[in-house]
């Protein structure tokens, strides 16, 4: 949450927030606090107001493994989401999924209820990667590792940013690999390999950012981050801040 909304839950003054930041009374895990937009979550940071404890909010975070036929919204008229896999008492928090997979795609999507981790994340100043393990319906070759490298360029002129594609099986018409990108284009890596001309018949999530997809999640489960998850979270909070 917003160190400038924290605070105002304890009816502290935004007059006494300006004031107090530019003293550096206002410590996040010891340090000064940047600004009264920084991002902090007390269940992960020690939050000091001249030399007051705020206690705060602590936020919730899950990994969940998505199964195909769910669309990645918190609401649809017609089709599952990835709240109905929640259950009902966490289906009423103000959760929600960092960055989007595509209905037929699976794999790792973080939820959680701190708003602006979603928004910075998916910034491209961070530059996130994305790993997926893609099955396509043709061949690859080393030729299209190297056109991955340079850039993809979409039929409209759009061009992409490199990814680093690794190649395990080939054959004329399905193959297997892991394509690792830094941006979040609408259906982006459908499109990259459409632009190779193959199909991508099968698309899952592997890794976003230093997150890691646990093996031990089944489609359609999801479980808390655990503690060394969080602290990459505490860590990006800290130096994004
Ligand atoms: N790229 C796609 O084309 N689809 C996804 O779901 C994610 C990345």
């Amino acid at each position: 949450m917003r160190l400038d909304n924290l605070l105002a839950q304890e009816k502290i003054s935004r007059k006494s927030m300006k004031q107090a930041l530019l003293k550096k009374e206002i410590l996040v895990d010891g340090l000064p606090a940047c600004s009264l937009a920084q991002n902090i979550d007390t269940g992960l940071q020690e939050l000091l107001f001249q030399d007051r404890i705020i206690q705060g909010y602590e936020h919730t975070y899950f990994m969940l493994h998505k199964p195909a036929g769910v669309v990645t919204a918190n609401k649809d008229k017609k089709l599952p989401t990835v709240m109905d896999l929640l259950p009902q008492h966490l289906q009423s928090e103000q959760l929600y999924a960092i960055g989007r997979l595509d209905r037929d795609t699976t794999g790792l999507l973080l939820l959680t209820d701190n708003g602006p981790l979603g928004f910075q994340l998916l910034h491209p100043q961070y530059h996130v990667d994305k790993t997926y393990q893609v099955e396509v319906n043709g061949a690859l070759t080393p030729n299209h590792i190297q056109k991955f490298k340079d850039g993809i360029v979409f039929l409209d002129g759009t061009t992409c940013k490199p990814a680093q594609l690794e190649i395990l099986s080939s054959s004329p018409t399905f193959s297997q690999a892991t394509i690792t990108i830094s941006e979040g284009k609408f259906h982006q890596v459908k499109k990259m390999f459409l632009s190779i001309g193959v199909k991508v018949t099968s698309l899952k999530r592997t890794h976003f950012g230093p997150w890691c997809l646990d093996d031990n999640l089944q489609e359609g489960d999801y479980r808390h981050l655990n503690s060394k998850e969080l602290t990459i979270i505490r860590d990006f909070l800290r130096k994004s801040g």
